[in-house]
C-alpha cells in the first residue's frame, strides 16, 4: 500500500508554536530567581524553573559567536527539550545579561530542531514533546524566531523525507511531496513522467530505472518572487534515489544497504531548500531539479559493461551499476544549461568515499565555482556547523574515467572516490558550479543530539545560509 502522507504540512511532526514574545508576561519567584544565579555561578548552559503555571528555561550560555560556542549552545537547546519532555507549555526565559542575539539564537535552534518525531507510520504515535513554546528574550526578535521556525519546519520535513521507507515514498511519491509543499508553501512544480523522461532521452535516469517497477520522476521546482535581485536564476540539483541496492552490482544488505532509503537525502535537501527560501519569501530566483529513481536488479537492470547514452549524448560505460548517483545527477546537470544560471549547486548521497575522507561531522565539496564561493559555503558551513572541506578536481582524476569502448566510464579508482565521482559530474556542466557529497552527515546511525537519529536534513540550514549571504540578503 501506498501511502500518500500529507508532507509539507507542518503539523505533521511538528509540535510548537510561536508566541508573540512581548505577550508573555513571566515573574519568577525569589527562590527560583535564587536558584538561575546558583546556576550560573555552576557554569550551567541552562536551568528549568517549575512555575505556576508553565516551566521556565533560563538558558544560560556564554556569550560569543564562535561555531563552537555557538554549537555547545543548540546542544544545550537539545538537552533543555530533552528534559521538558511532556510538558504542555513551556516559557523560555531568556535573561537580559545574555545580550547576545547568536548565543540566544543558537539555543532555540537546539531546541527546536530536536523537536522532531518520525511517526507517521506507527499506529500508536506516542505524539508531542512540548506542545508550546514561548520565547521571551529582549535580543533575540520575534522576526528571527519566526524565520527560525520557518527554516525548521523545511529541515523537519527533509527528515520525513528521508525516513519514509521506500514502500512508501517513491520517485512518484517524492514528486507528489514536493508538489504538496508547492501548493501550500506557494512555489510551482512540474513533474515529468516517464513518457516525458523517455522523449527527452535522459538516458542516465532511464538506465538507473530499468531494473525498477516504479516509473521515474524528474520534478522542476521553481521559486521566482517577483522582486528577485539575481536575472539569472541560481539551479539546485539533488540526487533522488530513493532506494539503492546498488542494481546488479549489488550491495551486501547489512552495513551498507540498510539504510539506502536515505540515498535520496540529496534530493530532500534541496527540495527543502527551495521550500525555506518560499516560507522566508527571499527574494532570489531559484530552481530545484530533482532527479529520482530506485536503484534495483531485474531481469531488465542495466549490467556492468553496458554502453548508455546519456541526456547530452555522452556515451558511458557502466562498469559499476552502484555508482548510478552520478548517472542520474549528469542528466539533471546538462538539462541545467537551458536555464542559463548563475551558479548550480548539486547534492547527492554519491560515495563512501566521502564518509571515509571526512566522517559524518561534514560534507565534501568540489566544483568549478570561483573560489570566493566556496569561501562563502565554507564560512555558511561553520555558521551553521553544517561543515564542509573542499578538495580539488586534478585532471589525474579525469584520467581515471577513461572508457575503452565509451566516452567515459561511470567508475574511477577506489581511492579519493568522492573526487573521481564529481570529476565525472563536472563533465556534464558549463556554468559555475559546486557538488556537496552529503553522504557522512545526511544519516545517523545512533542518537546524536539535535540531528536525532535516522535522516538529519543536513544542507538545508547551510545552503539557506549560503543563499542570505551570497545575495548580501
Ligand atoms: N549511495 C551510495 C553512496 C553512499 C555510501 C551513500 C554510504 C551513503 C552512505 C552510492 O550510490 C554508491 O553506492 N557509491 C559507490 C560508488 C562506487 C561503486 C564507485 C561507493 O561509494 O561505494
Ligand atoms: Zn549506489
Ligand atoms: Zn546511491
Amino acid at each position: 500500500m501506498q501511502l500518500d502522507i500529507a508532507l509539507g504540512l507542518e503539523d505533521a511532526s511538528m509540535n510548537f508554536h510561536l508566541i508573540d514574545r512581548d505577550k508573555v508576561k513571566v515573574k519568577l519567584p525569589e527562590a527560583a530567581l535564587n536558584r538561575v544565579k546558583e546556576a550560573a555561578e555552576d557554569k550551567l548552559t541552562h536551568v528549568i524553573l517549575p512555575a505556576e503555571k508553565a516551566l521556565h528555561i533560563a538558558f544560560l550560555g556564554e556569550a560569543g559567536n564562535d561555531p563552537y560556542t555557538l554549537e555547545a549552545h543548540r546542544k544545550a537547546g537539545h538537552e533543555a527539550l530533552s528534559q521538558i519532555r511532556h510538558n504542555k507549555s513551556v516559557t523560555i526565559q531568556i535573561f537580559d545579561h545574555m545580550n547576545d542575539a547568536d548565543a540566544v539564537g543558537a539555543f532555540i535552534e537546539g531546541l527546536l530542531l530536536s523537536d522532531y518525531h518520525f511517526e507517521v507510520l506507527k499506529s500508536e504515535p506516542k505524539g508531542s514533546d512540548a506542545t508550546v513554546i514561548r520565547v521571551k528574550s529582549s535580543v533575540f526578535s520575534a522576526k528571527a524566531l519566526d524565520e527560525m521556525v520557518q527554516l525548521t519546519y523545511a529541515v523537519h520535513w527533509a527528515r520525513d523525507l528521508v525516513n519514509l521507507p521506500l514502500s512508501h515514498l517513491t520517485a512518484e511519491g517524492f514528486a507528489r511531496a514536493v508538489a504538496t509543499a508547492g501548493d501550500r508553501n506557494g512555489f510551482s512544480v512540474e513533474v515529468f513522467t516517464k513518457q516525458k523522461i523517455e522523449s527527452l532521452k535522459m538516458g542516465g535516469l532511464l538506465a538507473v530505472n530499468r531494473g525498477s517497477i516504479d516509473p521515474p520522476t524528474f520534478t522542476i521546482a521553481e521559486w521566482k518572487p517577483e522582486k528577485a535581485v539575481n536575472k539569472k536564476p541560481v539551479v539546485l540539483v539533488g540526487k533522488g534515489v530513493v532506494y539503492d541496492t546498488g542494481g546488479i552490482s549489488l550491495k551486501p544488505t547489512a552495513n551498507s544497504m540498510d539504510f539506502m532509503k536515505s540515498d535520496m537525502a540529496g534530493a530532500a535537501m534541496m527540495a527543502a531548500v527551495l521550500d525555506a527560501c518560499a516560507r522566508l519569501k527571499l527574494p532570489i530566483h531559484m530552481m530545484a531539479l530533482i532527479p529520482a529513481t530506485d536503484n534495483r536488479p531485474d531481469g531488465n537492470a542495466i549490467v556492468p559493461g553496458d554502453v548508455i547514452t546519456m541526456y547530452d549524448g555522452t556515451t558511458v560505460e557502466v562498469k559499476n551499476t552502484d555508482a548510478e548517483g552520478r548517472l542520474i545527477l549528469a542528466d539533471a546537470l546538462s538539462y541545467a544549461k537551458k536555464f542559463e544560471p548563475s551558479l548550480v549547486i548539486d547534492a547527492a548521497t554519491l560515495t563512501g568515499a566521502a564518509v571515509r575522507a571526512i566522517g559524518t561531522y561534514g560534507c565534501c565539496v568540489m566544483g568549478t565555482a570561483d573560489d570566493d564561493i566556496f569561501e562563502e559555503l565554507n564560512e555558511a558551513g561553520y555558521e551553521t556547523y553544517e561543515r564542509n572541506v573542499r578538495f580539488p578536481l586534478w585532471p589525474e582524476y579525469e584520467e581515471e574515467l577513461k572508457s575503452d569502448v565509451a566516452d567515459m566510464s561511470n567508475l574511477g579508482k577506489g581511492e579519493g572516490g568522492q573526487v573521481s565521482a564529481a570529476m565525472f559530474l563536472k563533465h556534464f556542466t558549463d556554468y559555475p558550479w559546486m557538488h556537496i557529497d552529503i553522504a557522512g552527515p545526511s544519516f545517523m546511525h545512533s542518537k546524536n543530539s539535535y540531528r536525532g537519529k535516522g535522516g538529519t536534513g543536513t544542507g538545508v540550514r547551510l545552503l539557506v545560509r549560503f543563499m542570505k549571504k551570497h545575495f548580501d540578503l
